[in-house]
């Protein structure tokens, strides 16, 4: 790491152990698919990657084939599903790099079978059924012909059947029951055209804690291996990442000091006022400014002022000694106290989804074993 102290830290120990609940929870005979879309939620594709395959990950998911070649070159072997499917001119990439897109129409199937063909070789991929997203994915209006144009296929191979869920994470839940419904309406249709995908998928993480009858043969958890739930049931999963920093700097300020860009706070009284190396361009959403909070001592402390894209400055006036070294955690635990990426989220008004990724690129990853 460089001299700047603003860092993500990963704990791999905490990774692997949500992998197991959740492989405990969906039990033997449902693959485990680690989502490692958009560089891991944020934690670094690799390295999760890594901790996923020691654990026995037999299956990646990201979003396209951009995101799956570091995989490669990093020396991971296992196939990795494409969430997004392939774009005109991927072919050979799925075929030499052993990717699996989603299909969601004809005519991916007839480029998949075009190159197959021409180079003599099989191309697996998961139909991706829309049962009710609204978003990417076969209309179950279209499977007859979709089927019809299969069957006339010799390279492109029909190995999984799948759909995703629009609010499974959603009190009630009749929109996803809705669509396991539809989602087996269509796997009827495709068995009784004589195909049997080895791989049927719906649920994500919300969908395989709530939903056990959504659990197929495979499951595509993203946010539960990462540590997030916003359900009450199993499997019980903590939160990897934290974004720590320390303070650079301590000052003592009058009352009535306008603090950062804008002078959008003014002091009220006497105040010591620290600055941390840690902004927007790190991660930390610019609507925590004068909102959010940091943990320093073991005590929450306000973010005071504009957060800005390389600095904030948090009021330490409460916490006695505080000294430019001191450790600072803005998301993550200190002693007792903890502020997980649902704080941020909320006061940003966003999901913990948005926090995690938007953890900036220049920040570096620390990966420990605690
Ligand atoms: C197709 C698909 N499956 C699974 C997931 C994982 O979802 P979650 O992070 O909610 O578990 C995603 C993420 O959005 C997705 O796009």
């Amino acid at each position: 790491m460089t001299g700047r102290p603003a860092w993500a830290e990963v704990s791999l120990a905490t990774l692997r152990e949500n992998f197991r609940a959740i492989r405990r929870h969906v039990g033997p005979g449902v693959e485990v698919v680690g989502v490692l879309k958009a560089n891991a939620y944020g934690h670094g594709a690799e390295a999760v990657a890594r901790a996923l395959a020691a654990e026995g990950a037999a299956w990646f998911g990201v979003t396209s084939a951009a995101e799956a070649l570091p995989l490669r070159r990093a020396g991971l072997s296992q196939p990795v599903l494409l969430f997004s499917g392939f774009w005109p001119g991927e072919e050979e990439l799925l075929a030499d790099h052993g990717l699996v897109p989603f299909l969601f129409d004809a005519g991916q199937l007839q480029r998949l079978e075009h190159y197959g063909r021409r180079h003599d070789k099989s191309l697996p991929f998961h139909l991706k059924i829309d049962t009710g997203m609204g978003r990417l994915g076969l209309d179950p209006a279209e499977l007859p012909a979709f089927l019809e144009a299969l069957g006339r296929c010799r390279h492109a191979r029909l190995e999984g059947l799948c759909t995703h869920f629009a609010s499974a994470d959603e009190a009630g839940g009749e929109q996803t029951r809705r669509q396991i419904e539809r989602f087996g309406g269509a796997r009827r249709q495709v068995q009784q055209q004589g195909f049997h995908p080895r791989w049927l998928h719906m649920a994500n993480s919300a969908g395989l804690a709530r939903f056990p009858e959504s659990h197929g043969t495979m499951v595509r958890p993203g946010i539960a291996l990462y540590g997030y739930q916003s359900w009450a049931s199993p499997p019980a999963v903590k939160p990897v990442l934290a974004l720590k920093s320390r303070v650079m700097s301590v000052r003592a300020m009058p009352a009535g000091a306008p603090l950062g860009y804008g002078a959008t706070y003014v002091t009220a009284a006497a105040a010591r006022i620290a600055a941390v190396p840690t902004g927007y361009a790190d991660g930390l959403p610019r609507l925590l400014s004068s909102r959010g909070r940091a943990l320093v001592r073991g005590c929450a402390v306000p973010i005071v002022g504009r957060v800005s894209m390389d600095l904030t400055l948090l009021d330490v006036t409460a916490v006695p000694g505080v000294q430019p070294g001191d450790p600072v955690v803005f998301v993550g635990r200190q002693g007792q106290a903890e502020i997980t990426a649902d704080e941020p989220a909320r006061l940003a008004g966003t999901v913990p989804y948005e926090i995690l990724c938007g953890i900036g690129v220049r920040l570096p990853r620390l990966y420990v074993e605690s």
